[in-house]
């Protein structure tokens, strides 16, 4: 049981909530339920991650910091709990840590690139790449799911998409991979992929950034020189208000795309496969009415909640959930809290592909201006995996221990052993 002093109008927590252990067997509710019944946020103090934070879980809370970048801003302080410095910020920052205007403009370059409608262009090479990996899968009769069907559809989708060639995959999931080690409490090495920069200036202060910086830096030299029909042309030459993205721009651009683009996914497509194996009846239900398929994917997404946190710095002194905030406090939005609110999700703990408001799920954030850009491509990369299961009649059951990655900020599986137990 969770030792804790309340206060009057928030909860002062005595143990380290953001402590990467606490998620190594995936999102632990059991802490996350007493704090979001209790009134008010929670407060955690001082720690390794710099001054202590604030913690959202109600679903009402997070939407409302996510609508008020005014109020809770990305770029003052750091999207993630931990602190950096403040002369380092703008050499990590990408759209992502920013605020309008300049983030009003960078989106602009891409969104219309993700729109649901312009999505469905990639509907055939998504189709594509999930009808190969299951086949893979099922050739074997199993094996290890993140390995041969969750690693390569998204990272593979997202480079179709830029125009990363297929050889380099493998490359970017590795640099993906260790990206995320920079939220866990691995040792990395600070040289790797010919690091020269202190770790403290690179995004997740992670030598993987620079690998990714300087892949991006080279294919940007390669399409200026011969333009090709893909995102990474397009954003070499791309002008927004009679300028060009800057070389530093454009590398991080693709820093983001590659990693939001894949991380993401990729962990929602082996929570995909863990439902499957632990609710076959729910996909029954999924194959009697195909209508099912979209809140069955949001289902999915509330479930994993695969981002389990985003963090953002209030601005000025203000009351939320019936806290006081302090300008500059650190608030940090629990994706993987306010997904199972009760007030909001009838019976939140179950699995329920007919969930009728699976759409207000947050996984992909609360709304506002940061909302997730890649949402209609994941759904329909989600959608793509459930209907090839579905036509296949695959049933798949655990044929060992799942490993969770060791994180607090990605609920991510990095070994699934699942055994078919049933193909057509
Ligand atoms: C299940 C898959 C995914 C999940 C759970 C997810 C989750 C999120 C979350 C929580 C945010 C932050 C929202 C906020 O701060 O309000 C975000 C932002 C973002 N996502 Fe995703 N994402 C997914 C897939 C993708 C894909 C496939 C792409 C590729 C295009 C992508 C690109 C982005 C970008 C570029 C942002 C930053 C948007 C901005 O700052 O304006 N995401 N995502």
């Amino acid at each position: 049981m969770l030792a804790r002093v309340i206060l009057s109008g928030m909860l002062d927590l005595d143990f380290d909530l953001a402590d990467p252990a606490n998620f190594a067997a995936g999102i632990p509710h059991h802490l996350f339920a007493p704090i979001r019944e209790a009134d008010g946020l929670a407060w955690s103090k001082d720690s390794a991650y710099g001054r202590g934070f604030w913690s959202v879980t109600r679903h009402a809370d997070l939407v409302e910091v996510s609508r008020d970048a005014a109020m809770f801003s990305s770029e003052l302080g750091h999207i993630q709990i931990y602190d950096i410095d403040d002369d380092v910020r703008d050499a990590r920052a990408s759209m992502i840590d920013l605020d309008p205007p300049v983030h009003t403009r960078l989106r602009r370059l891409v969104s219309s690139a993700f729109t649901p409608k312009h999505v469905q262009d990639y509907a055939a090479v998504i189709d594509e790449r999930v009808c190969r990996c299951v086949d893979a899968f099922v050739a074997n009769g199993g094996g290890d799911w993140a390995q041969l069907v969750s690693n390569p559809i998204p990272i593979g989708v997202i480079c179709d998409i830029m125009g990363v060639p297929d050889a380099d995959h493998d490359f970017m999931i590795e640099l993906t991979d260790h990206l995320v080690e920079g939220t866990s409490a691995a040792e990395l090495d600070p040289s790797a992929y010919g690091n020269t920069r202190p770790l403290r200036e690179l995004p997740f202060n992670s030598p993987a950034a620079f690998g990714l910086d300087d892949y991006a830096r080279r294919a940007r030299r390669t399409v200026i020189d011969a333009p090709r029909n893909d995102l990474i042309s397009k954003l070499a030459v791309v002008e927004v208000d009679g300028e060009q993205l800057s070389v530093t721009d454009f590398a991080r651009f693709f820093q983001l795309m590659i990693f939001a683009g894949n991380e993401t996914t990729r962990s929602a497509m082996s929570h995909l496969a863990m439902l499957l194996a632990a609710f076959p009846a729910e996909f029954e239900r999924i194959g009697l009415d195909r209508t099912l398929v979209d809140s069955a994917a949001d289902e999915i997404v509330r479930i994993a909640s695969p981002i389990l946190y985003f963090r953002r710095t209030a601005t000025r002194d203000t009351v939320l959930g019936g806290t006081p905030i302090a300008a500059g406090d650190k608030v940090v939005m629990w994706y993987c809290a306010a997904n199972f609110d009760d007030t909001v999700f009838d019976d939140p703990l179950r699995f329920d592909v007919a969930r009728t408001n699976a759409r207000a799920e947050v996984g992909f954030g609360g709304g506002g201006i940061h909302f997730c850009l890649g949402a209609p491509l994941a759904r329909m990369e989600l959608a793509a995996v459930i209907r090839e299961v579905l036509d296949r009649g695959l049933r798949v059951e655990l044929a060992g221990d799942p490993v969770h990655v060791e994180s607090n900020f990605v609920n991510g599986v990095e070994y699934l052993p699942l055994r078919v137990v049933a193909c057509n």
